[in-house]
């Protein structure tokens, strides 16, 4: 699955025990035969009921007589149970909880090993119309304008129970025969082919699909609609691939037809591993209100329409991006979760690590898409996205118990997603090598096909092709993974000289606090001065093992630096010693392209970081001078990678001593003039879109130095705006997030041209167009407006869909300090309108109130605490985020005298702060928000 925003987790205080969630091991499920009526009101919007029926073949792993099932099902009309052979057994009703949605049934006689029954089951319950999961309906505005229907399933973790009772835990795989009744003028998709159509009467027919193969309950898929397909090319002889969509939205699946085919074919030969022999088709399924990003149901992945649509002359390159690497991640999926499962939601980075994982490097294989540079993106959009999240005292482990709903939910996190990645990458890159990697991959998939895993299974597999003499002495794969693994966080690796030689020291790195007790064997990497032809060189050279230092011996020798971890392949963070601080920064000035385009980027991103938690009482005497002085050398740089890490940075920065403040001023004119020669590389004028990498980087050099306050960049903007507006000349589809933001965030005339996005959106239903458009109207200087805006999110006619309501709110608060004040002040002013209407308030409040950056911010939320009719939780999570605001406005105002100390006098440097114990909690997740905002969801 590819979620769009973190998780933000409100816990439901239960009284059921954790063993409580998981069903005893007794009932070993083998077959499913599902029928499904789906009424002929469902598509008039009249009804919202279906009827259904199940049969659940199994066998019992010992004698019982007690029969558990998960159900979230209105009403089970009849349960009973016989042999396989027919011969019925009475059972009576034991209990049902809807905490761990477990009935519990009881057999009057003890059920047999080696002997097959069937539990027969009738029921029926509601499509979700909000929840967006299990069987649940959406909608759209068909060609007329009238409202179409249509219903879809989307049930990973833990859904499918709600579609028809089941045993809904990964592990339990089993063959799934499926029947649905329909009516005869809409259409259904499943994972496997329609096996045989029957006509039922003038109204229904009845479609039975082909048994699948053994799988997971969450994987199975089925939707009813009147949508149509586009079929490319077969992925193998006579195994099928198609896009389905709303039938208008036919001409805009051409990119997925195409890539998908392709992509599938790749990931065939990384894996050795035919698609077809489990599944015969893939069909691709573009959903109107979709609550992930994507889902790998198997053989019919869902999609939002942003993923999967894309209009060639109106989507940017941003969207796809977008469509390539999230195809590639669900497709992935199809081996990494669906042919091999994670065990239990505990182990959900085997699924997810690698889905992430290819979603760059199987991508960056595909032909279409081989000059795109994913492989280097995922530096910047992966580890150090992961690394930042991991710096947390918080973060989980990439294994960690979850068993409530709550907590599985929570699994789904850039620990599990991007961490995960990261350390595959670790092994890949510093210890196995890319061809012992794959051999190992190999020998999972084939040896825990069709079953489920843990990581040991992956390590014994991987171990089999790991030559001992990369392992640290003495210890195995295993044992060296432990760490990484089964415990939270990353280390940061102190760098000191001594003579020739160069000592390394490790310690858990972290944004504020410290620990000093947990250490990991950390594969060694370096390119020194003098021998810079070794930064393409990723394998491990020495280990930095737990409890000792490591001495590189006479490394020094004619070199005045050293860099560690060649191109960031390792997981971890590397602190140097002031006088190899100096060297490295003084060759950066002179020549920077001595040093790794990718090594560029992971200083920058260290550099920042190591100064965040110096600033906040953790490591060192670094300071933002520091930090500042390092950037200086960017007034040469051209790269993408070393930019975007500046930018990560900055935003960060930025949210904390403010965009207008004295000091932000001054910090965003000095990157104005750093920016100088990045800026003309990618002018305004020279459009290029067959260029991936001009493109992106010119995405972001623009819409930052026009947000900085550039004023050709603005000027540039506002003239491209006022041709659309005036003479109805579309901009083009690169520069259209920049144009609309930029023109209304400098406008003359806000009311009109806020009114003119609002008449665009309304005549538009391409969605990367939507979304284009409210991000433009969100860089609104004018608050009434802003607010306005934020009302059509709980206007049910607007046609703002409740999955684009977080990202419309996020496209306000992170806008500026105008959006983020227009977003506290509406949740006040309409605070009870809104929880009626949104169940998640909690997180609007913190996500909104971490933008605070001064004082006069805070009056919002202390009078939101107090507003009548608050509730508890929200009354809490407002107090809670006054006191992060308030900590945040203390740590704004330390880092904002280390950046003026630097700004008024640049030579002057790392200045020691005095460390106290400011805390910048609740921050990682958003300082990427308005970055990945940007490249994500105008596309995450
Ligand atoms: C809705 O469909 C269900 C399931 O077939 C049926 O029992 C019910 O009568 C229908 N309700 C209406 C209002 O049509
Ligand atoms: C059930 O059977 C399995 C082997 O099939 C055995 O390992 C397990 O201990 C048994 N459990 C009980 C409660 O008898
Ligand atoms: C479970 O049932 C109880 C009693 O009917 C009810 O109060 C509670 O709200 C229900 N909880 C959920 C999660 O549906
Ligand atoms: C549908 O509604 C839009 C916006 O109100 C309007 O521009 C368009 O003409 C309408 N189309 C039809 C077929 O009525
Ligand atoms: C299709 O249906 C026929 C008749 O019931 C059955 O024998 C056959 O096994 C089915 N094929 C598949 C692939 O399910
Ligand atoms: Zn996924």
């Amino acid at each position: 699955m590819n979620w769009l925003q973190p998780l933000v987790m409100i816990l439901a205080i239960s009284s059921s025990i954790a063993e409580d969630y998981r069903l005893p091991a007794t009932v070993v499920p083998s077959r499913y035969t599902i029928d499904l009526f789906v009424p002929d009101g469902t598509f008039t919007g009249q009804n919202q009921t279906f009827e259904g029926e199940v049969t659940i073949r199994f066998t019992v792993a010992n004698s019982t007589s007690s029969i558990s099932f998960h159900h979230r099902v209105e009403q089970l009309t009849s349960v009973s149970l016989a042999t396989a052979s027919g011969v019925n057994v009475p059972i009576s009703f034991i209990s049902y909880s809807n905490v761990t949605e477990i009935a519990t049934y009881n057999a009057s006689t003890a059920l047999v090993v080696n002997t097959e029954y069937d539990l027969h089951i009738k029921y029926f319950n509601s499509f979700e119309t909000d929840a967006m999961v299990g069987f649940y309906r959406s909608t759209y505005q068909d060609e007329s304008n009238r409202t179409a229907y249509l219903v879809v399933s989307k049930f990973e973790p833990g859904n499918a129970r709600h579609a028809f009772p089941c045993l809904d835990e990964p592990q339990l795989k089993a063959t799934f025969l499926l029947s649905i009744t329909y009516p005869a003028d809409q259409s259904v998709l499943a994972s496997t082919n329609p096996n045989y159509t029957t006509v039922v009467n003038s109204i229904y027919n009845k479609t039975t699909f082909q048994e699948t193969t053994l799988m997971s309950t969450y994987l199975l898929a089925f939707s009813v609609s009147n949508f149509t397909c586009t079929e490319g090319y077969t992925i193998a002889n006579g195994v099928t691939h198609g896009v389905c969509s709303r039938p208008e939205s036919a001409p805009h699946r051409g990119w997925a037809v195409e890539f998908g085919t392709s992509v599938m074919r790749t990931l065939e030969s990384i894996t050795g591993i035919k698609y077809g022999t489990y599944m015969p088709k893939m069909d691709e399924l573009a959903i109107p209100d979709f609550a992930a990003g994507a889902m790998e149901n198997w053989g019919l992945v869902g999609y939002r329409e942003t993923y999967l649509l894309w209009s060639e002359e109106d989507s940017s390159n941003a969207y796809k991006k977008g469509i390539a690497t999230v195809i590639a991640h669900e497709f992935t999926h199809m081996w990494f979760g669906n042919l091999v499962t994670c065990q239990w939601w505990d182990y959900l980075f085997l699924n997810e690590g690698f889905a992430r994982f290819y979603q760059f490097f199987g991508a960056a294989a595909v032909k279409q898409t081989l000059d795109w540079e994913l492989d280097k993106l995922f530096n910047v959009e992966v580890v150090q996205v992961a690394l930042l999240a991991d710096s947390q005292k918080s973060a989980s482990a990439l294994t960690s118990s979850a068993v409530t709903r709550a907590e599985v939910a929570a699994k789904f996190d850039t620990i599990t997603y991007s961490k995960g990645a990261s350390i595959l990458r670790m092994i890949e890159k510093n210890i196995m090598g890319p061809d012992n990697f794959i051999y190992g991959i190999r020998d999972y998939l084939t040896t825990y096909a069709q079953k489920s895993a843990i990581p040991s299974y992956l390590w014994s597999s991987f171990a089999k092709y790991t030559p001992s003499n990369v392992l640290p002495s003495g210890v195995n794969l295993s044992a060296t993974l432990h760490n990484w693994v089964e415990g939270s966080g990353h280390p940061v690796v102190f760098v000191t000289q001594s003579g020739n030689d160069v000592v390394l020291s490790q310690e858990r790195f972290l944004l504020s606090g410290n620990d000093t007790t947990t250490q990991y064997y950390v594969p060694i990497t370096y390119t020194v001065s003098n021998d810079i032809t070794t930064f393409w060189n990723t394998t491990v050279k020495q280990w930095l093992v737990p409890g000792e230092n490591l001495i590189i011996s006479n490394v020094l020798n004619g070199s005045d630096w050293i860099v560690l971890n060649n191109k960031q392949a390792g997981f971890y963070r590397v602190e140097y010693d002031n006088t190899l601080w100096s060297a490295i920064k003084t060759q950066l000035k002179s020549n920077h392209l001595k040093i790794d385009v990718l090594n560029r980027a992971q200083l920058i991103s260290d550099t920042f970081n190591l100064a965040r938690s110096g600033s906040a009482g953790g490591y060192g005497n670094w300071s933002y001078s520091s930090v500042l002085d390092l950037l200086s050398y960017l007034e040469n740089e051209t790269d993408y990678y070393p930019w975007y890490a500046t930018i990560v940075g900055n935003n960060h920065l930025l949210q904390r001593v403010g965009y207008n403040t004295t000091v932000g001023n001054k910090f965003t004119s000095w990157m104005l003039n750093l920016m100088d020669k990045v800026y003309e590389s990618v002018a305004f004028n020279t459009l290029d879109s067959n260029n991936q990498v001009y493109t992106t980087k010119q995405a972001l050099i623009l819409s930052k130095a026009c947000q900085y306050g550039h004023s050709g960049c603005i000027s540039k903007s506002k003239q491209l705006f006022d041709e659309y507006k005036n003479n109805g000349t579309k901009v083009p589809k690169n520069l259209r997030t920049i144009v609309y933001c930029n023109a209304l965030r400098y406008s003359d005339s806000d009311d009109t041209d806020f009114r003119f996005l609002w008449q665009k959106y309304t005549e538009t239903k391409l969605m990367t167009e939507i979304l284009t458009l409210l991000s433009g109207m969100a860089c609104s200087q004018n608050s009434t407006n802003l607010k306005w805006l934020l009302s059509q999110t709980i206007n049910s006619t607007s046609g703002i869909r409740l999955q684009d309501f977080t990202t419309v709110w996020s496209y306000v608060y992170t806008s500026s300090k105008v959006g983020t004040n227009a977003a506290l002040e509406y949740i006040n002013e309409n605070y009870q309108a809104l929880s009626a209407s949104y169940s998640s308030v909690g997180s609007l409040i913190s996500n909104a109130a971490n933008y605070i950056s001064e004082e006069d911010q805070l009056v919002y939320l202390e009078a939101l605490a107090n507003i009548t009719g608050i509730s508890e939780s929200h009354k809490n999570t407002t107090e809670s985020a006054l006191k992060s605001a308030q900590s945040n406005i203390d740590f704004g105002t330390k880092i904002a005298s280390s950046v003026s100390m630097y700004l008024d006098s640049p030579s002057s440097d790392t200045t020691s702060e005095s460390p106290d114990s400011t805390s910048d909690s609740h921050v990682f997740k958003s300082s990427y928000l308005l970055l990945i905002t940007f490249l994500f969801l105008c596309m995450k």
